[in-house]
């Protein structure tokens, strides 16, 4: 099957922290390529270049004194910097943009995690997104037990710096699983929740029986 080559599509893949969201991204990306789609992945925090220098700050373990309002902002400015290089101009080029990750993350995790409320989210938002939110937001859902074991196993195979979320508390990643929950509650047309607890093949076959009402 082709598809038709010029109908912007905006999806965003959420979940908790080893959900397997970015592997079912790829996944996805590959058969709307094979369908003769132009897909632009990106992943936040990051993306651009400027983008990928402002994940390291955030995500680097050794900077447990960053400030909740300023982790917010530098969020909010690696999204802004992704919208205005790469994923806008995409959609006007009529392309598919997967992200992994977007400003529902901010939503629950900073709103939700570290209790900055969905005000300060939405303010940012205005700001660094100016209206753009997307199409559909696929939930891969994992508790957050699980999410954690997996995190820490995949930061103790392959050490790296990039784990200062990881290293937060049980209680700080269960209420960013309830977060998640409330926004899909929320907005059940936009984001549906898959079951990540099952085998990759099955997710994949559960992602794309969402996407593909959408292409
Ligand atoms: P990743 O492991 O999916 O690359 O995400 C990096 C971490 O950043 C993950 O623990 C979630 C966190 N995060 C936020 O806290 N707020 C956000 O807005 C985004 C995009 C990610």
């Amino acid at each position: 099957m082709r598809l038709p080559v010029d109908k912007p599509l905006f999806i965003t893949f959420e979940g908790m922290d080893g959900s397997g969201k970015t592997t079912q991204m790829h996944r996805l990306a590959a058969r709307l390529r094979s369908m003769g789609r132009t897909v632009l992945e990106t992943a936040e925090p990051g993306g651009p270049p400027i983008a990928m220098k402002i994940r390291r700050i955030l995500l680097d373990a050794a900077n447990q004194e960053l400030s909740p309002v300023a982790e917010i902002l530098l969020y909010f400015a690696s999204r802004a910097q992704n919208v205005d290089e790469w994923i806008s101009p995409a959609l006007s080029r009529g392309e598919i943009v997967l992200s992994d990750r977007f400003t529902d993350s901010s939503l629950v995790y900073q709103g939700g995690g570290r209790n900055l409320g969905a005000d300060a989210v939405a303010a940012l938002e205005r700001i660094a997104c100016r209206g753009l939110k997307p199409d559909l937001t696929l939930l891969v859902d994992v508790d957050a037990e699980s999410s954690l074991a997996r995190a820490r196993a995949r930061n103790a195979a392959a050490p790296h710096c990039e784990t200062r979320l990881d290293d937060e508390s049980i209680e700080f990643h269960r209420a960013v699983w309830h977060a998640y929950h409330a926004l899909a509650a929320a907005e059940p047309k936009r984001v549906k929740i898959v079951d990540g607890r099952t085998d990759i093949d099955t997710i994949e076959r559960a992602v794309w029986q969402i996407v593909s009402a959408y292409v």
